[in-house]
């Protein structure tokens, strides 16, 4: 499927509004209820934005965990009062909106059902950059038809390359992807960096090219007019009210630097005045997100981090559960540790979970892999996928105890998931829609049916 239309003539680079995903989820741990969504929902849809980016990521999740909402009534309400845009979404690849992969049944269902209720652009990466963890997804993706979006999860550490990368947007082009995101989820993509990549991309593998950064570097901006004039045509920013920090950055500074010029955007800056005004005044009326929002000055430290933005803002309200706050430094520079031992996975979800939760339990114990969780040593045994770089042969021993680690794509070997599911959910009376839930979260989603009965 070709990118969709742009939605106003002459726009040379389309602009992706992330204020209703990524930006409270990175800002204020995507706590922004269906309410407060469908409140500007029809005024960020008069913007003439290419795409708006409302569900996936960690938004089904924290719906039903936190919020008590229906992530797919919130997709439906979405879809009805946003009818100029095409709706995006970001997917996991086979782990799909949760933190460990599922089996191709639930996959399947999952990318049809949400398509069908209005999902235009399908955003897809794996956190290794392994793409066996996506081809089940991509193909879904294309039968439902949907436009696919391969990302490329970027990161920096001595085994990640431009020529890597390439090489893997290659592979995510011959299985189907309709255009390529270089996702910066961390804001560490260096704006000569982003140059090079997007150049080399466009040359060389002949697909549209996005950029998705976060602003928690102080970065993103340089780096988008860098990747702009490097030929990329689509970039992902925020609402001013919900933008910088550890957020995207804001979509009014790039409309006006960009106009009249040859990437003008085409929107008419004034058009996000109401939804920046309205969405103000909501956050300000709302305790539970003001109170979540960290500092918006730069955070040099995610340069040596890697920290994303929504991994930050997660762990600093984990730790405030905790009361273990002053202990936040001591865990972000445990973090490269972990991330060096585990072969350098990119810190994106789960990955980030995983390295976080360890380096949390090296520094609280006060003892390094005293504790070492299921999921890191689920993810030596090979359950999520491949690596770039080389396991901590130590480490590995620990844990393999003897045994070799599977070699097979993660999606395999894992029983159907639907069938049970539906059965699950039988006895609330719910329909297919939450037997997907139930897949996914099977604890979540009955209490919330439970507590809808
Ligand atoms: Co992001």
């Amino acid at each position: 499927m070709p990118l969709p239309p742009r939605t106003l003539n002459g726009a040379r680079v389309g602009i992706t509004d992330t204020t209703l995903r990524d930006a409270h989820q990175s800002l204020f741990a995507t706590r922004m209820r269906t309410e407060h969504m469908l409140a500007v929902a029809a005024y960020l849809d008069r913007v003439g934005f290419y795409s708006m980016e409302v569900w996936g990521g960690a938004t089904f999740d924290t719906c039903l965990r936190y919020l008590k909402e229906d992530p797919w009534e919130r997709l439906r309400q979405l879809r009805a009062t946003i009818v100029n845009t095409p709706l995006q979404m970001l997917l996991r690849g086979q782990n799909l909106v949760g933190y460990k992969p599922y089996a191709d049944d639930v996959v399947d269902a999952f990318v049809h059902r949400m398509v069908d209720t209005g999902i235009d652009i399908v955003r897809v990466f794996d956190a290794l950059n392994d793409v066996r963890n996506i081809e089940r997804a991509a193909e879904s993706v294309k039968h439902a038809g949907a436009h696919l979006q391969g990302a490329i999860c970027y990161t920096t550490s001595p085994v990640h390359t431009i020529d890597g990368f390439v090489a893997y947007a290659k592979q995510l082009r011959d299985i189907g992807a309709d255009s390529i995101c270089v996702k910066d989820m961390a804001g560490i993509l260096a704006p000569r960096a982003a140059e090079e990549l997007v150049a080399r991309l466009v040359s060389e593998v002949r697909l549209p090219v996005q950029v998705h950064s976060h602003y928690t570097s102080g970065m993103a901006s340089m780096t988008y007019l860098k990747a702009i004039e490097a030929g990329a045509t689509a970039v992902d920013c925020a609402t001013s009210t919900v933008a910088l920090g550890s957020s995207q950055p804001p979509s009014e500074s790039l409309i006006v630097a960009l106009a009249g010029t040859e990437y003008d955007t085409g929107i008419d800056v004034r058009r996000i005045r109401p939804a920046s005004s309205i969405l103000k005044q909501i956050i300000d009326n709302t305790p539970e997100y003001h109170n979540l929002i960290g500092p918006l000055q730069v955070s040099a430290e995610v340069l040596t981090y890697q920290i994303p933005g929504g991994m930050i803002s997660n762990l600093r309200a984990q730790l405030k559960e905790m009361h273990a706050e002053n202990r936040l430094d001591e865990i972000l520079s445990e973090v490269p540790r972990v991330r060096e031992e585990l072969g350098w996975p990119p810190l994106v979800t789960p990955m980030s979970q995983i390295v976080g939760t360890q380096a949390a339990f090296n520094v609280i114990l006060n003892e390094r892999y005293k504790n070492i969780s299921n999921e890191v040593s689920n993810y030596i045994r090979g359950n999520y996928g491949r690596p770039a770089g080389t396991i901590d042969p130590k480490l590995a021993a620990r844990v393999l105890n003897g045994e070799q680690p599977v070699t097979r794509r993660p999606g395999d070997g894992l029983e159907p998931g639907m069938p049970s599911a539906r059965k699950a959910v039988e006895r609330f009376g719910g329909d297919e829609f939450d037997a997907i839930s139930w897949a996914l979260f099977p604890k979540e989603t009955e209490s919330y049916l439970a507590g809808k009965a």
